[in-house]
């Protein structure tokens, strides 16, 4: 490691391409960006892939993630010419990295925080990829998308993932440009962060993990975290966990469209007005397989959107089948199963377009 910092540190950052058939252009790159891209390779040293396919380009001999034909599979640059007059010498930076089913084995290093022009990282299907999640990811200001589903990483999610800042004298001086993560399928444990710094945030799915604890509000004014408005959020997939207490507090989240919670331990009685803003308009939801109780929550305030409602497997008091639900009249999938209902179904629940009842 010592080597290949030293090494490193002497190179020049300077790779010369023909990129056109005349002239001799130079590629200038980051140190601490080719650094962070070789500790990312050193940390997938057990990796069985062939090189030459799922990793293809990959190389501790050829540093140079995008040159000419040889780059590295995944890995997308960007080229800026610093200076109009001189406009054969490109300022390279590292973007997208993008690798599915890769069969990568190994560890997401933490030099990965030097990446500090990356927008996008996408590492999935890879089975082999464990670890934690490295919190200087929380680094990576221009990051847009971060989806990391289907692997076996561990640990905690980090809330630095999450943060916005604001100087001592409450003004915002950073705001988290992530708008989607998905980190669903991965063994990830550990409470739930308070999401409300990504002010910027349009969908979460964290579904099929190993979270426990109280899920935080999703927008929390009072603390240091949580406190930008959420204005762009419309998906939330928290199912598949191990989440207990009330559902979360998604009050301020107003162009919210669907939300999945089910498989997860949340309970008590659900009264919509303190979970939902009542101006968004809801399309998906899924409450089932919790431990919700007391009355059938009444959702006609999102009976002109919800397309689909799954409120079954839960403990609601058994009742008569709601008479609500004939308002809905863009339902398509309706599931009430295993709740206790008694009474008839509701004859004019058959005449809605186009419903399917589970
Ligand atoms: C991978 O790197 C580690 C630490 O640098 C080293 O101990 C190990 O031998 C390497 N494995 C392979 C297959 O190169
Ligand atoms: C890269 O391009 C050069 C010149 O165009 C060619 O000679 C070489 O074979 C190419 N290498 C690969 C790996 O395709
Ligand atoms: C731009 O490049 C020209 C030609 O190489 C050089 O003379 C000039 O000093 C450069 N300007 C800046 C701001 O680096
Ligand atoms: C390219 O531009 C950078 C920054 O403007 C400068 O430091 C470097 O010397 C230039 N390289 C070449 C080969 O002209
Ligand atoms: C996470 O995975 C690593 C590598 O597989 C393992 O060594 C570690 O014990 C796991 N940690 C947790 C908290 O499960
Ligand atoms: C990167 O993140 C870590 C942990 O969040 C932090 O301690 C460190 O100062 C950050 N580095 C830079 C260069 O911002
Ligand atoms: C993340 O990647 C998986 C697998 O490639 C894909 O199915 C999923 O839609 C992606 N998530 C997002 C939010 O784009
Ligand atoms: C937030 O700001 C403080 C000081 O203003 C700084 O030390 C810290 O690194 C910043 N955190 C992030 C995530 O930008
Ligand atoms: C959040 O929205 C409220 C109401 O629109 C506004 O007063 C407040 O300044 C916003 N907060 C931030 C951090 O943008
Ligand atoms: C939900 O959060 C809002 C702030 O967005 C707060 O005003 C409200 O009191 C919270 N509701 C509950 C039931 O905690
Ligand atoms: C919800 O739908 C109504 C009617 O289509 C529309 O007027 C309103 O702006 C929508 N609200 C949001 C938050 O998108
Ligand atoms: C569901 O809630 C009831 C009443 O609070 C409780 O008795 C029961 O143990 C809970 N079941 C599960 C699976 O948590």
């Amino acid at each position: 490691m010592m080597i290949l910092k030293l090494l490193l540190a002497l190179l020049m950052m300077l790779s010369i391409n023909l990129r056109s058939s005349e002239a001799t252009c130079y590629n200038v790159y980051s140190r601490s960006e080719v650094y962070a891209l070789q500790s990312i390779l050193a940390a997938w040293n057990e990796s069985t892939p062939d090189m030459t396919t799922n990793l293809a380009g990959w190389s501790s001999s050829q540093i140079f993630p995008c040159y000419n034909n040889q780059s590295w599979r995944g890995v997308i640059c960007s080229f800026y010419v610093d200076n109009i007059t001189d406009p054969c010498n490109f300022t390279v930076n590292i973007v997208v990295i993008h690798l599915t089913a890769a069969s990568i084995v190994g560890t997401l290093p933490s030099a990965i925080g030097h990446l500090t022009r990356l927008v996008e990282l996408t590492l999935t299907d890879n089975p082999g990829l464990s670890g934690n999640i490295p919190k200087e990811l929380g680094n990576l200001t221009n990051l847009v998308i971060l989806n990391l589903s289907n692997n076996g990483l561990n640990g905690s999610i980090p809330a630095e993932l999450f943060r916005s800042n604001r100087s001592s004298n409450r003004s915002v001086i950073r705001q988290s440009t992530l708008q989607q993560i998905d980190l669903s399928n991965n063994q990830l444990s550990g409470n739930l962060p308070n999401l409300g710094g990504a002010s910027w945030l349009q969908s979460v799915k964290i579904s099929n993990n190993k979270l426990t604890g109280p899920s935080p509000p999703f927008y929390d004014p009072g603390t240091d975290y949580g406190f930008m408005n959420m204005t762009e959020l419309n998906t939330i997939d928290l199912s598949e966990n191990e989440l207990v207490g009330s559902p979360p507090n998604l009050t301020a989240i107003w162009r919210l469209q669907s939300v999945n919670l089910s498989s997860n331990y949340f309970n008590g009685s659900i009264i919509p007005t303190s979970i939902f803003n009542t101006s968004a308009n809801l399309t998906v939801l899924d409450l089932s397989h919790n431990n919700f109780t007391g009355l059938l929550p009444d959702l006609s305030t999102f009976s002109n959107s919800l397309t689909q409602l799954n409120l079954s497997f839960n403990s609601f008091n058994p009742e008569p089948y709601p008479a609500w639900v004939k308002g809905f009249n863009q339902l398509s999938m309706l599931s009430l199963k295993r709740n206790g209902l008694s009474g008839s179904f509701p004859y004019d629940l058959a005449s809605l377009p186009n419903l399917e009842i589970l």
